[in-house]
Formats: C-alpha cells, sequence, structure tokens
C-alpha cells in the first residue's frame, strides 16, 4: 500500500479527469478501459480503506478524529486518488474550517437554497483541505427527539428533509462527492450496534426512504450504510435495502461505502449485498475477499461492478467540480453565510407581552442594563464531540454576540446559584437566560465496550507487535470528551428549569434562549418565561446571529422542523437499549396526530415580529404535479420572512392515511406592506401511498385537499384536487 497516495491532481489522473471532461459520453468507454487495466487485486484494494488496520486505528485516536481524510482505493500505478472522506454535516472536519449551525438547526430555516450555499460553502472547503468526498448529508428522520445525533440530521419530515438533503448534495457536489447517510432507519444512538429494526415495505418506502430516493434523484455520489439492522439483517449486509432498492429500483449508479469500523462484520454478506468500499482501513474486505472470489463465493463482476462504479463516479466529479482556493477555509463569505444561516434558524417559539409590548424584539436604546444568564451564555458548545465535530478557528458564544452589539452595560452570571442570577436580572432592563443543552447530553455515542462483541470484528493482534504498545498509549491519551449518546430525558436539566422560574419570577422582561439539537418539553416552565427563542447549536457566528435577532434587526423566520411535545409519553416509546423496535406509519407530528394528543409546538411552528396573511389558493394540475399558488402580504410594520407549507389530507381515501402530511413549502421574504405571488410545487408523488401488492407506489382516485397552512396545526385554506388514478414506478 502507498504511504502517500497519489493525490487528487496527480498527472495520470488529470489526463483521465481531462477526457472525462472533454467528452462526457465517453466515461463509460474510459472506465472500461481502466477497469480492464486494473489487476484483480488492484479492483479488491479499491473496495477498502487504504490503511491497515491497526496502525490506522492509532493514527485515528492519537492524531484526533478526522484532522486528515480517510483514504480508500488509492491505486498509485494508475496514479488514482481513491476517495478522501472527511466528516461532517455542520462543516468540514478538517483543519480549522467554518463551523455552521448544526443541521438541525439548518432545518428550521426551511430554505433550501440557502442550504445549497451551506453545501457548496462546505464542499469548497473540503476540496480545498485534500477531501474529495464528505459525510455531511445525514438525512436520517427524526423518529424520536431523544435521538443522540439528532442534530446531525435536518427533522422528522421526509418531504422537508428531502428537499433539505438534495439541495446539501447539489451545493456540495459543485467541488466534491456527497455522502448520504446513514442507510437506512438509523434513529437511535446508544443501541446503533445491536438494534434490528422491522418495517413494512410501506413504512420503508413511504415514511424512512423517500428522502434518500430524492438525493439519489439529486445526483448523490456515495450512499453510507447504517450500522444497524433493518428486517433482520445489517444495514451494511442488507440485500434488499443496497441493491434491490438503492441500486436497481432507484437506479442509483455510485457507490455505497460503509460507516466506520463496525459497517460491516463479514465480507461475504457485505459484497453481495453491494457494498462497495469497506472503509476507513482495510478489515474484513481486505482479508476475506480474495478467497471469497477464487471459490466463486462471491462472483467477480461484484468486484469489477463496484470498481466500475468508483471510477465513474470519481471521474465525474473530478471533471465537473472546481477547486476553491485555500483561503475559502473559514474565510470572510463562509463566516457571513454561517451567520445568514444561524439567524434564520432561531425560531421563536413565544413572545408574549409586557406592559403592552411584547418582549421582543428588545429596543437597544432603551436599555441601561442588560443581565446574559446562564450556564450556556460564555461557553462555546457548537453540539456533539463526536465524528461531526467541527474545530472553527473561533466561536462567538451568546454572550460575546450581546456584549458586541449592545452599546448598554452586560452582566453576566453562570446561573450556578439561581438566587443571584435572579439578584442581578431584577437590577437589569431585560434577563436573557441561555440553557440547554451540550455534547455529554446528546450526540454520537462512541464506547464499543458498550458492546464488546464488536471487538471480535477486528482483525487479531500480536501483543508482540510493537503497534499493539503503540495502541495502548494510544488509547490512555485519547481525547474522551465525546460521551454524549441519546439524551435522558426531553426536559431541560432541573438546574436549568429552576434558573428560568426565578429568573423570570425577578424579571417580567426575560428571554430564555434554548441550545438543543432537537424538541425540548418545556412544560414546567413555558407559562412563567414570557419570550422563549430555540438557538439550537447555532455555529461558529451563533451569538453575533442571537443578537441580529433579539435587537431586532432580523425578524426571527426559523420554524420547526419538529413538533415539541407537551409530554415524552405522547411520542412512540423510545427504549435506549433496544434490540428490537418496529417502525409503524407515524411518528413526530404525524403520531400526535394520530393519537390525538396535540404536541405543544407543531411542526413548522415559529413566531416573528411582522404579520403575513395568505389569499385563497388556487390549484393547477399539470403533469406530474399540482401548483398551488396564493398572495401573501406582510401585513406588519417590519420586514420579515413566512414559510408556506402546503399539507395533503385524503378525507376518503381508501387506505389509511396520516390526518395530514407535508407536500411542499416554500420561503418567502417581504418588506412590510410588500405582497407577492407564491407557488408551491406540489409533486404527485407526494400524494401516493405505497401499495405491497403491487410493489409500487399508487396514486388514488380520491379527492385530496391541499392545504395551505403557517404550520402543522393550523386549519389553513383548502384547496381540493382530484389528480386521477395513478401507478407510479
Ligand atoms: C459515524 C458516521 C461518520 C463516520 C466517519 C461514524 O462513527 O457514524 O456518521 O460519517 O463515523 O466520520
Amino acid at each position: 500500500m502507498p504511504t502517500e497516495p497519489p493525490s487528487a491532481t496527480d498527472p495520470a489522473f488529470g489526463i483521465l479527469t481531462a477526457r472525462a471532461e472533454a467528452n462526457p459520453d465517453a466515461l463509460d468507454t474510459i472506465v472500461d478501459e481502466l477497469v480492464d487495466e486494473l489487476t484483480l487485486d488492484e479492483r479488491l484494494a479499491m473496495m477498502s480503506g487504504d490503511l491497515d488496520f491497526w496502525p490506522g486505528l492509532v493514527e485515528m485516536l492519537r492524531g484526533g478524529y478526522g484532522h486528515t481524510p480517510y483514504v480508500g482505493g488509492a491505486i498509485e500505478r494508475l496514479g488514482l486518488p481513491g476517495v478522501r472522506f472527511s466528516d461532517g454535516p455542520r462543516g468540514v472536519t478538517l483543519g480549522h474550517s467554518t463551523c455552521f449551525p448544526v443541521s438541525m438547526a439548518r432545518g428550521a430555516t426551511w430554505d433550501p437554497e440557502l442550504e445549497e450555499r451551506v453545501g457548496a460553502a462546505m464542499g469548497g472547503e473540503a476540496r480545498a483541505q485534500g477531501a474529495n468526498l464528505i459525510g455531511s448529508v445525514c438525512i436520517n428522520l427524526l423518529y424520536h427527539p431523544a435521538w443522540g445525533r439528532a442534530q446531525e440530521t435536518y427533522g422528522e419530515d421526509p418531504c422537508h428533509v428531502g428537499a433539505m438533503g438534495a439541495a446539501a448534495v447539489e451545493g456540495i457536489q459543485r467541488h466534491v462527492m456527497a455522502c448520504v447517510k446513514h442507510f437506512a432507519l438509523n434513529n437511535m444512538e446508544n443501541a446503533r450496534f445491536q438494534v434490528d429494526v422491522t418495517a413494512s415495505p410501506r413504512v420503508l418506502h413511504e415514511v424512512y426512504l423517500p428522502h434518500f430516493r430524492r438525493c439519489v434523484d439529486a445526483g448523490a455520489a456515495c450512499v453510507m450504510s447504517a450500522y444497524n439492522s433493518v428486517n433482520g439483517d445489517w444495514c451494511g449486509h442488507n440485500r434488499t435495502l443496497l441493491t434491490e432498492i438503492l441500486k436497481d429500483r432507484w437506479g442509483f449508479d455510485g457507490f455505497v461505502i460503509t460507516d466506520w469500523l463496525y459497517g460491516i462484520r463479514d465480507a461475504h454478506a457485505a459484497a453481495n449485498a453491494g457494498v462497495d468500499v469497506e472503509m476507513p482501513f482495510r478489515m474484513h474486505y481486505a482479508r476475506q475477499l480474495r478467497a471469497l472470489v477464487d471459490d466463486g463465493v462471491v462472483p467477480q463482476v461484484r468486484i469489477d461492478d463496484a470498481a466500475r462504479r468508483l471510477l465513474r463516479t470519481m471521474l465525474r466529479a473530478a471533471a465537473s467540480t472546481t477547486i476553491p482556493a485555500p483561503d475559502v477555509v473559514a474565510g470572510d463569505d463562509h463566516r457571513a453565510l454561517a451567520r445568514d444561516v444561524a439567524r434564520q434558524s432561531l425560531v421563536l417559539l413565544r413572545n408574549e407581552a409586557v406592559d403592552g409590548r411584547p418582549v421582543l424584539p428588545l429596543d437597544p436604546d432603551g436599555l441601561r442594563r442588560v443581565a446574559v444568564l446562564g450556564p450556556l451564555a460564555a461557553m462555546v458548545n457548537t453540539g456533539d464531540a463526536g465524528s461531526s465535530d467541527v474545530r472553527p478557528p473561533e466561536v462567538v458564544t451568546p454572550l460575546a454576540g450581546l456584549r458586541d452589539a449592545l452599546a448598554c452595560e452586560v452582566v453576566h452570571d453562570d446561573g450556578a446559584d439561581p438566587a443571584r442570577a435572579a439578584a442581578l436580572a431584577t437590577e437589569a432592563d431585560v434577563a436573557i437566560v441561555v440553557v440547554g443543552y451540550t455534547s455529554a447530553d446528546e450526540g454520537e455515542f462512541i464506547d464499543p465496550s458498550a458492546n464488546p462483541e464488536l471487538y471480535a470484528l477486528f482483525p487479531p493482534l500480536d501483543p508482540a507487535d510493537p503497534v499493539a504498545a503503540e495502541l495502548t498509549d494510544a488509547i490512555r491519551s485519547r481525547d474522551d470528551r465525546a460521551r454524549g449518546g441519546d439524551r435522558a430525558q426531553l426536559t431541560l436539566h432541573r438546574s436549568d428549569e429552576e434558573l428560568l422560574r426565578a429568573v423570570a419570577a425577578a424579571q417580567p422582561r426575560t428571554v430564555a434562549v434554548i441550545v438543543t439539537g432537537s424538541a425540548v418539553v418545556t412544560e414546567r416552565w413555558r407559562d412563567r418565561v414570557p419570550a422563549i427563542v430555540v438557538a439550537w447549536y447555532s455555529g461558529m457566528e451563533g451569538g453575533r446571529a442571537l443578537a441580529d435577532v433579539l435587537l431586532g434587526r432580523e425578524a426571527p423566520s426559523g420554524r420547526l422542523p419538529c413538533a415539541f411535545p407537551i409530554d415524552e409519553g405522547d411520542l412512540p416509546p423510545f427504549d435506549r437499549q433496544a434490540h428490537h423496535v418496529e417502525y409503524g406509519l407515524y411518528h413526530g407530528q404525524q403520531h400526535h396526530d394520530h393519537v390525538g394528543r396535540p404536541p405543544a409546538f407543531p411542526l413548522g411552528w415559529g413566531l416573528t415580529y411582522t404579520e403575513f396573511e395568505h389569499g385563497p389558493p388556487a390549484a393547477t394540475v399539470g403533469g406530474d404535479g399540482i401548483d398551488v399558488e396564493l398572495d401573501i402580504t406582510n401585513v406588519g410594520a417590519r420586514a420579515g420572512a413566512d414559510v408556506v407549507q402546503c399539507y395533503a389530507e385524503a378525507p376518503d381515501s381508501d387506505v389509511e392515511r396520516p390526518r395530514r402530511w407535508l407536500v411542499g413549502f416554500q420561503r418567502v421574504a417581504l418588506e412590510p406592506g410588500a405582497s407577492t405571488r407564491v407557488s408551491i410545487r406540489v409533486p404527485v408523488e407526494t400524494l401516493a401511498s405505497w401499495d405491497e401488492t403491487g410493489d409500487r407506489f399508487v396514486v388514488e382516485g380520491t379527492r385530496y385537499d391541499l392545504v395551505v397552512a403557517p404550520h402543522a396545526a393550523s386549519p389553513g385554506q383548502t384547496v381540493s384536487v382530484d389528480v386521477g388514478e395513478r401507478a407510479l414506478t
């Protein structure tokens, strides 16, 4: 194996890329020629990470996770650079890259165009630092808000998550290949290495897979298989998912990689199921594939198919992408984008009037003293400390952002003593209390000792091998910050709740700023706190964005990408240690609707500083979709943005359907007094349901009510359509 693999600018690869660029129709011919030129061992080598397992692991533990790209499938002889993978969803983990708000925050913008820009920025930063593939498109649905990695996805709804994910793919692939993960049904953390998720074909195709398909249709180069098992097969061994659905039914012509280290447990099952590359090191494939091919157990056409997929996708990407200058990394433009996204992601949950005036926005001219309180006010807290951790050159905390923006006195207390914090709040004109979670409460759970059976997957290590001593050393000195895991509860910490109550009792103008990766149960304190803002993990510019919104420089426009329940008991059960779970048709908002227990704040909820009026919707059925149009006017006194949401209902359906489901949305920014006509395209497939007998989607010949509404629980305004019965592929 080469110690220094050929770089993406290797001349030989450059010649191939230039040929592919000059004549995209010749791509398959070039790929065929290349495959013919590769020996079987080289083809097999392309199917693994490049480093041997134990030295690779030592480097991973020692060098810090994700500091350099993980390389797989480089072939020195032909100048093939292989895949050079970097994570992750909130920015590039290499070097000191821009740290964006987490995906859940970006989901709250409901703005795919903005997400495309974020994708392009991440792709550019990755490429400028030597990667050609990034694992930034995490689109597992938020089945339950306690999921430890909730922050890495965009929300609970397949239509919304699909639109955001596809936009990210398009942006990223201006510069590098996008890896969409984790395929599939990876929605719990602590149990991810042990849980089998059962789901019927209908539940799979209608609920848990459509957003993956949307990303594949957007041209995603790569899909990462998940750790968990689905319907009895580990995702990395799951032929139904990887070959029958992804590659055959959807026509995915990119490549499948495993999730890291524990992604597959057996080369035979994985290769025949459709895994193309085992990452990040030489493990099962490197040890077993050659013999399996020689014995005819894994057909060589499968190996050639994997090689072809990799080469075709890499060449296509290299020929169609650009390499930005190194100074894009955390440069001014990307930092400004991070601030813009953070501003647009803040969700104003509540904004009651005190003395006849809503608490927000604050009037900076009328302020003498502001108290910024709470354990997270001055903390650098950009989210999970696992594989998605980004190390930006600087992080603007809420306190720093507010201090920077306010000319008046700003006092701060960490709130450890609620009485002391309340005293400060009394002497101020307003109290801003920043509470919520950190990577200690939620995030990726990296503790293989919780599943000791995983160690048996590693190649044997001779204790006399010098790498054994290095490993012991590396384990001893490793950074153990990443505890995370599924959140223990959906409420805030008791101490946060106590602080909020104490401060709000002392200061009528209290603003709660909640840092979280998903839904929070707010019942024990909500009514006492007049203004509540969900800030999520808001990235390196989050503090400035918070100040922008609290001080009214920009009106909040974020909308919840997941319902916030009144009580965890209103959700489907979530067993953090489960070995088996069954997913049905409903979770999130649709589960609330189904069981008749409304959430505290529905999907799509968010207040702002102005008011919008929606005219009656009109619908035109045409081809494979429906255009829903309506006039919208900003009837308030401030500029702002609205997110117009379109839900479908099928009251006369012959099959069980959710009470209503999201089929489209559009964010619109308007100056005060301005009007515009909004058009939302509703693809006909969003109305379809899965017909298990026919093994396909069908649109029933029934009446569909399309409800245009400001959030999922609003009566909205309805326009009915009949699109005729249709069978879809
Ligand atoms: C995570 C993936 C990630 C990979 C590489 C794994 O632990 O589950 O999401 O892409 O590491 O960083």
